[in-house]
């Protein structure tokens, strides 16, 4: 039987697909925050993501998740995974399982995306996020493309296994996409 107050809880932590994810989207989740990834320093060109995820409270956006299928080289390998970008949620409702929740539902859908592995990219001091959700660190250093070629990404990797079983092979990674 479910309870009024796991009722509740459940409202509060709805996801939605989003049919896009606009320049005032992103402001209204961000709340005012600039820089809220700490990438403004980095110069670096950025993928946009294909599907979108939220979490609406009120009408307001407060929870998003991006995903884009992008190619990738694993020891010379080609294949493809589904990259996890974009996730934030708003200032003032942290720490309260929205992350969670929309991660959860972005991942639960690229298990239908075709790819074997999810990756993402993120600063040392968010990897204990993503480690809660499952996420593994990939310890090799990854090459990215930019405008003008291959750089070394300086964010950590992390990925995660989109199908029973899946592993992450050995050897050097060239994402060859820019980073989303
Ligand atoms: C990172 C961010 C999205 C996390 O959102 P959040 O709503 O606070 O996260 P949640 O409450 O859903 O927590 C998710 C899990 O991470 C864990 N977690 C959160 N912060 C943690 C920390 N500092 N250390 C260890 N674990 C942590 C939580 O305990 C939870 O795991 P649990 O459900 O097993 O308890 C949020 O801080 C944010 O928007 N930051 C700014 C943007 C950003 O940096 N995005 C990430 C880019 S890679």
């Amino acid at each position: 039987m479910t309870t009024t107050s796991a009722r509740a809880r459940e409202e509060q932590l709805a996801v939605v697909r989003l049919p896009e994810y606009t320049g005032a989207d992103r402001e209204e989740v961000r709340g005012g925050v600039p820089d809220p990834y700490q990438i403004e320093g980095l110069v670096m060109a950025w993928r946009p993501k294909r599907e979108h995820f939220g979490i609406r409270r009120e009408g307001r956006l407060v929870a998003h998740a991006g995903l884009v299928t992008v190619p990738v080289s694993v020891a010379g390998r080609r294949t493809e995974a589904v990259g996890l970008g974009g996730v934030i949620v708003a200032p003032g409702l942290r720490g309260q399982g929205l992350a969670r929740a929309v991660v959860t539902a972005a991942m639960d859908h690229a298990r239908g995306m075709g790819p074997d592995a999810g990756l993402l990219f993120c600063w040392p001091e968010r990897m204990p996020v993503y480690e809660a959700l499952g996420w593994r660190e990939l310890e090799e250093h990854v090459r990215v493309e930019q405008p003008d070629g291959p750089v070394t990404m300086p964010m950590r990797t992390m990925w995660t296994p989109l199908r029973e079983g899946a592993g992450w092979p050995p050897g050097p990674v060239h994402l060859l996409s820019l980073p989303f």
